[in-house]
């Protein structure tokens, strides 16, 4: 099969006004954050990120699918001593333009590096927050399914009274559960927590994402053939991922050397022969040699 790459050279801001309505099935990025990298790409002011954000969010509102989904990679910084609270003040700005913020997954990175603090300890996560237009959305739950693990040997070995029927929750939350409906069973469904290890030193670009986050976010919000986009597309590693999993990819970056550098990695198409599916478990890096 053949997908197409898409790439933009700009400011994403007017660039998105290019894309026609509902026409992305996926929106993954990382934006930069709050006056952070200031060497490498400009840092944008806590106080003034929500109101430079704001316009890109809109056009992306516009161009999603309604069945589609935006996930933004994000972290509020340290200033002078306390978090800041600009992606809460974002979160909060666009449910006001019409956004669903439908769930929050977290990106434990795995091998944060050592340091010390006076008043805290290394920060090893970021948040992945997913937005919808509505609230029925393409999700393919099946497809990120892992291993059940030495738990269930245990667990599922002796079953109590309680374990048999739909156990309700003692705190009303409206959630039950009945663990018998696990026996037998190799897969569960994962939880929101992504354990994956940074993959900064080998690529041009100091921000980069690990393969395996954008892969995993692919795998259950798109099908082959549809439409992945990254509106601050760095080194290209939601666009190159996307293309190797034979989505359509489009990608937005206001730097020429990224752009280019993800230019020469991607044509405008390519031909996919009929494969295997990969396995997506693994978190070892791959592909992309020629960017390393
Ligand atoms: C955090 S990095 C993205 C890294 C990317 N996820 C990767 O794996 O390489 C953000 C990127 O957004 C780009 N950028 C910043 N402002 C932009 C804008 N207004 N329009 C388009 N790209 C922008 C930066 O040059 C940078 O490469």
């Amino acid at each position: 099969m053949t997908v197409k790459n898409e790439l933009f050279l700009g400011d994403s801001k007017k660039e998105l006004e290019k894309l026609p309505d509902n026409s992305i099935d996926l929106i993954f990025t990382s934006p930069p954050y709050a006056d952070q990298r200031k060497n490498t790409y400009g840092g944008i002011h806590p106080d003034k990120y929500v109101e430079w954000f704001l316009p890109v969010s809109e056009q992306l509102l516009r161009v999603l699918k309604p069945t589609g989904t935006f996930v933004l990679n994000i972290k509020e910084r340290v200033v002078k001593g306390e978090r800041s609270t600009y992606v809460m003040e974002l979160i909060l700005e666009m449910k006001k333009q019409g956004w669903l913020w439908t769930e929050e997954y977290i990106w434990h990175k795995k091998n944060s590096y050592p340091g010390k603090w006076p008043n805290r300890f290394r920060d090893a996560w970021e948040r992945l927050l997913q937005f919808n237009k509505e609230k029925k959305f393409n999700m393919y739950q099946e497809e990120v399914m892992v291993p059940m693990g030495d738990w269930a040997k245990t667990r599922l070995r002796k079953l109590s009274d309680t374990d048999k029927t739909r156990d309700e929750s003692k705190v009303g939350s409206g959630f039950g559960k009945n663990i018998s409906n696990w026996v037998g069973r190799d897969k569960a469904y994962p939880t929101n927590v992504l354990h994956l290890a940074t993959e900064c030193s080998n690529k041009k670009h100091s921000a980069a994402f690990p393969e395996g986050l954008p892969e995993w976010f692919i795998k259950l919000f798109t099908k082959e053939g549809d439409t992945v986009l990254d509106p601050f597309m760095g080194s290209g590693t939601t666009n190159i991922v996307a293309s190797q999993m034979k989505r359509n990819t489009i990608g937005i970056e206001i730097v020429p050397e990224y752009y280019e550098m993800v230019k020469d990695q991607l044509q405008p198409e390519e031909l996919y022969l009929l494969e295997p599916k990969p396995s997506y478990e693994s978190d070892q890096p791959r592909r992309r040699i020629s960017i390393r």
